[in-house]
């Protein structure tokens, strides 16, 4: 293959992978590179071009997502048919999924992180081992296909006596993840369904949204959460919002936007809103802010949350409260679906739930987590006002915002190099979203020690060549 054909504009508005992703998609469509053909391998074509890996991983994931290109294991990437392609009309999306890239990462602040020191193994165990028993056999059966009773009826207490959710168990769907979920919702909700969602936004609902091909409008979001009033201008039914601590600018949606919120969604029979709770257990400073869902007098809140940041992300269990009329649908429709979670799984869960670990574990890991935040903000707080930061008030990632002459792309470029795992802002924005021009990275530390935290903060800032303020 003619990599000359590629023409990347360094200085260019439009970052390095958008551009490769343009000039690759385009070949595909107009026949320069033929079906069948083998893409050169991400190292080989980043020394050609002389770019990171990194933007032609960004570029190759896009195009694999959008099914231009497959990718197979140990031989690479090739060409797809395009006639099995019915082509995305939307514009691209620009985001990136974590932990995919092969190279050596020393110091990594993905946000999806959590802290494994403090995970207590022993408990854990200890249920696990009991369940694993021939008087268990019942649990070799398929259970409810919403999950077991018992393990939706400790959610819902739990739900309630946090988050001020109120359900009953059978609203209650349980899954393994938030993307699992979010498909069923999607399906359930209907063809006609149009979402807004919030710009930037959280990767994986933008990518679900362009792949199932449903009418999806990015509404920008501020300090103050997302826009309300821009969504007012659109014909969106539903409203996908992070409301308790925005993924990724980590905004907390403001108390008249929340009523704004409502209101839009009680205008219309059909509109509803989609409350992701990934991370609300984790807030710092001030009064807790109740679920969305808990102040809906309307049944208009379909509520989701997960135990991926609560407990571990590989445990893969989520939720979703289905309003009632919601749940009837959904019981008429799917019932015949078997649970996606395995029932030992949710056993162990439910046992760790009900026998009070779980809100003491919670406590615990709050104070870590607070713990790190503290120490994340005084080690940032010596490059005032060069670095800032801001989403501080609850979750595992904050944002930073860089005012260097350098772009967001080059930060990036320059931490991987020195082997430290970071996200711009621009990977989670989609469309044209006009993003200030001041370089923004969204910082996860959760997953550091917090014995590396402030080491591992000056190395990332010292990469970037910014010193400490005198
Ligand atoms: C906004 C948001 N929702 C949900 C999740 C959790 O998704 P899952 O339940 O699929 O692990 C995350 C990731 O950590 C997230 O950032």
């Amino acid at each position: 293959m003619d990599y000359l054909m590629f023409q990347l504009e360094k200085n260019a508005k439009t970052p390095l992978y958008e551009q490769l992703y343009n000039e690759i998609k385009e070949a595909i469509i107009d026949g320069t590179i033929e079906e069948g053909a083998k893409l050169p391998s991400k190292r080989k074509l980043a020394e050609f071009l002389a770019v990171s890996q990194t933007t032609i991983e960004f570029a190759y994931s896009q195009l694999v997502a959008e099914g231009f290109i497959s990718s197979e294991a140990r031989k690479g990437f090739f060409v797809q048919n395009l006639e099995d392609l019915a082509l995305i009309e939307q514009e691209s999306t620009h985001m990136t999924r974590e932990g995919n890239e092969t190279e050596d990462i020393f110091i990594d602040f993905s946000p999806g992180k959590i802290d494994t020191e403090s995970f207590p193994f022993a408990i854990w165990r200890k249920y696990m081992k009991e369940i694993i028993s021939e008087a268990n056999k019942d649990f070799l059966q398929l259970g409810h296909p919403q999950g077991d009773f018992e393990l939706r009826q400790q959610i819902s207490s739990y739900l309630y006596q946090s988050r001020g959710v109120k359900c009953t168990p059978e609203q209650i769907i349980l899954g393994s993840g938030t993307e699992q979920l979010m498909p069923l919702i999607i399906r359930l909700l209907g063809k006609e369904a149009i979402y807004g969602i919030e710009n930037p936004g959280y990767p994986l609902t933008h990518h679900l949204f362009l792949e199932d091909k449903h009418k999806s409008i990015p509404i920008p979001v501020d300090i103050e959460g997302v826009i309300v009033s821009q969504l007012e201008q659109t014909n969106a039914t539903v409203m996908y919002v992070t409301p308790s601590h925005q993924f990724p600018t980590g905004a907390v949606l403001s108390a008249t936007r929340r009523s704004q919120l409502l209101s839009w969604a009680y205008q219309q029979e059909n509109r509803y809103i989609i409350e992701d709770d990934y991370d609300s257990e984790f807030r710092y400073t001030g009064r807790p802010i109740p679920s969305l869902q808990g102040i809906d007098q309307n049944q208009r809140v379909i509520y989701l949350s997960t135990f991926s940041k609560s407990l571990m992300p590989s445990l893969r269990i989520a939720y979703a409260v289905l309003p009632k009329t919601l749940i009837m649908q959904y019981m008429q429709k799917y019932s015949y679906y078997a649970a996606t979670v395995p029932r030992m799984d949710q056993h162990v869960l439910t046992k760790f739930m009900e026998s009070g670990h779980f809100a003491k574990h919670l406590n615990k890991m709050r104070k870590i987590y607070k713990r790190k935040l503290e120490i994340v903000t005084k080690t940032i707080a010596e490059f005032n006002p060069i670095v800032t930061i801001s989403g501080e008030q609850a979750g595992m990632h904050i944002l930073l915002t860089i005012h260097t002459c350098k772009t967001e792309e080059e930060l990036v470029l320059l931490s991987k190099q020195a082997g430290i795992r970071i996200y711009a802002l621009q990977e989670y924005i989609t469309g044209d979203f006009e993003n200030a021009s001041t370089p923004k990275i969204v910082l996860g530390f959760g997953g550091i020690d917090t014995n590396d935290i402030s080491a591992s903060i000056n190395t990332l800032i010292k990469v970037w060549e910014i010193r400490k303020t005198p």
